[in-house]
């Protein structure tokens, strides 16, 4: 692996419930290294945002975790992370797109869904452990459609190989992924944030442009504007007013 750290130290498991749980009871147990990698590509119990399930067929799919400790970055800033994840899984889709001549769209669907098109490719699930206010250590979930070819969920899905037509080696995947991710760590670590901001928001899914959402008061049309320090979506309406939203207040049409 062409990296410094992340993926150095990277436990392969067979068969798991899910990934992030795993490497949260091994890190109650010893002490893993930054950026070590806990990976399985048949994951049965995989958890998503909201609790819900992320849906993966055996084998077919990447599943990983990536353990770091981030104690230089408040916990105010905390969704750095967020952004720094979803651009290091987009670099990823956008290259592995590219190397096939595939014209797709990659962008990040607030907060941190993989899109290609009007479809999700990958996951991501942060959970961070905090003291005071830094964070003490943050496991990295990251799920990648990668060979699987149909999907329950309703909610449109993709994978790498329904848009390249082939299949691809899962091993190979992970440790680009690898390299991308500890790219965009890098930066977040020697606090090149105006570039990750404007990368985020280059890629960021509808943004600019006047589409539907729902919030608890009704369908209304809105435009994204921009995302906030902590994490809120920023919207201007029709009328002129700008809102902000968090996960739970707003959902997409
Ligand atoms: C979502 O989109 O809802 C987030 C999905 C996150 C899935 C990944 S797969 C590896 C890691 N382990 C888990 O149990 N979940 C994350």
């Amino acid at each position: 692996m062409k990296t410094l750290f992340v993926g150095q130290n990277s436990i392969h498991v067979e068969s798991v419930g899910s990934t992030n749980s795993y490497a949260t009871e091994m890190m109650r147990q010893i002490e893993l290294s930054e950026g070590s990698v806990i990976y399985s590509f048949s994951q049965l119990n995989g958890r998503g945002q909201r609790g819900n399930f992320w849906e993966s067929e055996p084998n077919k799919n990447m599943a990983l975790s990536i353990v770091l400790y981030p104690r230089f970055l408040s916990v105010d800033k905390q969704f750095l992370l967020t952004k720094m994840t979803s651009l290091a899984v987009s670099d990823l889709m956008a290259e592995i797109l590219q190397d096939y001549n595939k014209s797709a769209n990659v962008s990040i669907k607030w907060p941190n869904d993989i899109y290609v098109n009007d479809k999700k490719i990958a996951g991501i699930l942060i959970e961070n452990t905090l003291k005071e206010t830094s964070i003490q250590s943050a496991v990295i979930g990251i799920g990648i459609n990668v060979n699987q070819k149909e999907f329950n969920s309703t909610k449109g899905a993709v994978s790498l190989i329904t848009l390249v037509e082939l299949e691809f080696d899962l091993q190979n995947v992970l440790e680009r992924l690898c390299e991308f991710f500890e790219a965009r760590y890098l930066q977040l670590k020697s606090n090149k944030l105006e570039r990750i901001d404007k990368a985020y928001l280059d890629r960021l899914y509808r943004i600019g442009t006047w589409a539907d959402y729902r919030d608890e008061q009704g369908v209304f049309q809105g435009r994204i504007t921009g995302v906030s320090t902590k994490g809120k979506l920023q919207l201007e309406l029709k009328s002129g007013e700008l809102k902000s939203f968090s996960l739970k207040e707003i959902g997409f049409i």
